[in-house]
C-alpha cells in the first residue's frame, strides 16, 4: 500500500467506542449529523457502529454509508462469520468500506474471556480476516488487550493476520494499562520484528484508565504507527478513549515530530459542542484544547504576561481550534493590568492613582463574588466618582 509516510490517518470512533458510554446512545439522525461534521472535519475513517449489536446500530451504519462520501466507513465485528456477514450487509452503500474484526490477544482474555488457547484464538483470528476479505478489500484487525499481551504471541498474531489479508493492524491498549514507553516499545517491536509489517498500517487505540491515552497514542505514532483511533472530547468506555483534538493539536504544535493530518482544526470547537450536547455529556472546563477554561487567563501573573504578549501563556491560538477568543477573567487573583485592560475596553482611561483606587474597590468586591462582569466594573467606576464628588 502506497501512502505518505508522514501522514497520520485519523480514525474516529465517536459513534462506536464513544457511543458505548452509558446514557450517550444516539438516534440514527443524530449519528448522521455527527458523521457529516466528522466528514467536514476531515477525518480519514469513521467507525460507524457495530452492526450485529442492535437493529438501530445496523441501520445507522447503512444510513451513514449513504450520507458520507469521503471518509472510509468502518463497521466493527467480533471474529466470527455471523458478525462479518451482518457488517458486510450494513456496509453495502459505503463507497469505501472497511471491516474491523478482531479477538483478544492477552493470556487474560484468551483464558478468562474465551476459555481457549493461543493456538485456537490465532486460528479464529486468521479465519475471520480471510472470511471478511472475501467481501471487502480493506480489513482492519484488532488484537484486543494487546497492551497486556505477550509480545511474541502478539507479533505472531499480527504477522498471521497480515498474511491472511489485513490491511491495518490495530494494537489496542484496551484497559489503558501501558506506560507511554512500554506502548511505544510494543509498536517498535512489531515494526522491527514482523516480517510482513510493511504490507499493513499499524493503528493505535488507547483507553484513558490511567490518564495516559493521548501520551500512549503519541508514543505509538513516534514508533511507527500511522493511524490513531480517537473520539471527539475523548469520550468512550470507562475513562474514555484518546481525544482526537489533543492528538491532532500535539502533531500541529510539535512540528519536529514531522507527522501531519488533514484535519480542519478550526472545526474542533463546533463539533465538540455538538457531540457534548447530543450525547448529554458535558465537557470538563479544564479539558485540553476545547474546555471552557482552555483559553481563560485568571491569575494576575498570567494575565500580565498574556497582555504583554499572548505567547507568554498560549501555545495554541484559540482561533486555530475555532474557540471564540481568549478571555481575561476578573477574579480576586487578578492584577491591575487585567483590570485596566477591561476598563479601557469599556471606555474608561484612568490614570495610575485612579486605577489604584478602583482596584481596591474591585478587590473588596471580588473577594465576595466569583467573577466580575461589565456591570460590576461600571458600578465600581461610578462608586469612585461618587466618592470623589
Ligand atoms: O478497546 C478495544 O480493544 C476496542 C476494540 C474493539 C477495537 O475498542
Ligand atoms: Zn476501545
Amino acid at each position: 500500500m502506497l501512502h505518505d509516510p508522514n501522514h497520520i490517518y485519523i480514525f474516529d470512533t465517536t459513534l462506536r467506542d464513544g457511543e458505548q458510554v452509558p446514557g450517550c446512545q444516539l438516534t440514527t439522525p443524530e449519528k448522521i449529523e455527527i458523521a457529516r461534521e466528522l466528514e467536514n472535519l476531515g477525518v480519514d475513517i469513521i467507525e460507524a457502529g457495530f452492526p450485529i449489536s442492535s437493529p438501530g446500530d445496523f441501520q445507522s451504519v447503512v444510513e451513514i454509508s449513504k450520507a458520507v462520501q469521503h471518509p472510509t466507513i468502518c463497521a466493527l465485528t467480533r471474529a466470527n462469520r455471523g458478525d462479518i456477514d451482518v457488517a458486510v450487509d450494513a456496509l453495502r452503500y459505503a463507497k469505501t468500506p472497511r471491516i474491523h474484526t478482531g479477538i483478544g490477544s492477552s493470556d487474560m482474555h484468551i483464558k478468562y474471556k474465551f476459555n481457549s488457547t493461543r493456538e485456537e484464538i490465532l486460528a479464529r483470528a486468521v479465519d475471520a480476516v480471510k472470511y471478511a476479505k472475501r467481501f471487502v478489500e480493506d480489513i482492519e484487525f484488532y488484537a484486543e488487550d494487546a497492551g497486556r499481551a505477550d509480545i511474541q504471541y502478539l507479533a505472531l498474531m499480527v504477522e498471521s493476520v497480515i498474511a491472511a489479508g489485513a490491511t491495518v493492524v490495530n494494537i489496542p491498549d484496551t484497559n489503558g494499562y501501558c506506560l507511554p514507553d512500554q506502548y511505544g516499545s510494543k509498536i517498535r517491536y512489531l515494526k522491527e520484528n514482523v516480517k510482513n509489517i510493511d504490507k499493513a498500517i499499524i493503528s493505535v487505540h488507547c483507553h484513558n484508565d490511567l490518564g495516559l491515552a493521548t501520551a500512549n497514542s503519541i508514543a505509538g505514532l513516534q514508533n511507527g504507527a500511522r493511524q490513531v483511533e480517537c473520539t471527539i472530547n475523548g469520550i468512550g468506555e470507562r475513562a474514555g478513549n484518546t481525544s482526537m483534538e489533543e492528538v491532532v493539536m500535539i502533531l500541529k504544535t510539535h512540528l519536529g515530530l514531522n507527522l501531519s493530518t488533514t484535519i480542519n482544526t478550526r472545526n474542533f470547537y463546533e463539533i465538540s459542542n455538538m457531540v457534548s450536547s447530543q450525547m448529554r455529556m458535558p465537557v470538563q472546563p479544564n479539558k485540553a484544547i476545547i474546555g471552557s477554561n482552555a483559553f481563560a487567563h485568571s491569575s494576575g501573573i498570567h494575565q500580565d504576561g498574556f497582555l504583554k504578549n499572548r505567547e507568554n501563556y498560549e501555545i495554541i491560538k484559540p482561533e486555530d481550534v475555532g474557540f471564540p477568543s481568549a478571555t481575561i477573567v476578573l477574579t480576586a487573583r487578578s492584577g491591575r493590568h487585567a483590570l485596566k485592560f477591561h476598563l479601557e475596553r469599556l471606555g474608561y482611561n484612568l490614570d495610575k492613582s485612579e486605577l489604584n483606587e478602583v482596584y481596591q474597590l474591585f478587590l473588596t468586591l471580588a473577594d465576595g463574588k466569583l467573577d466580575i462582569n461589565d456591570e460590576d466594573l461600571n458600578l465600581l467606576v461610578s462608586q469612585r466618582l461618587v466618592k470623589q464628588s
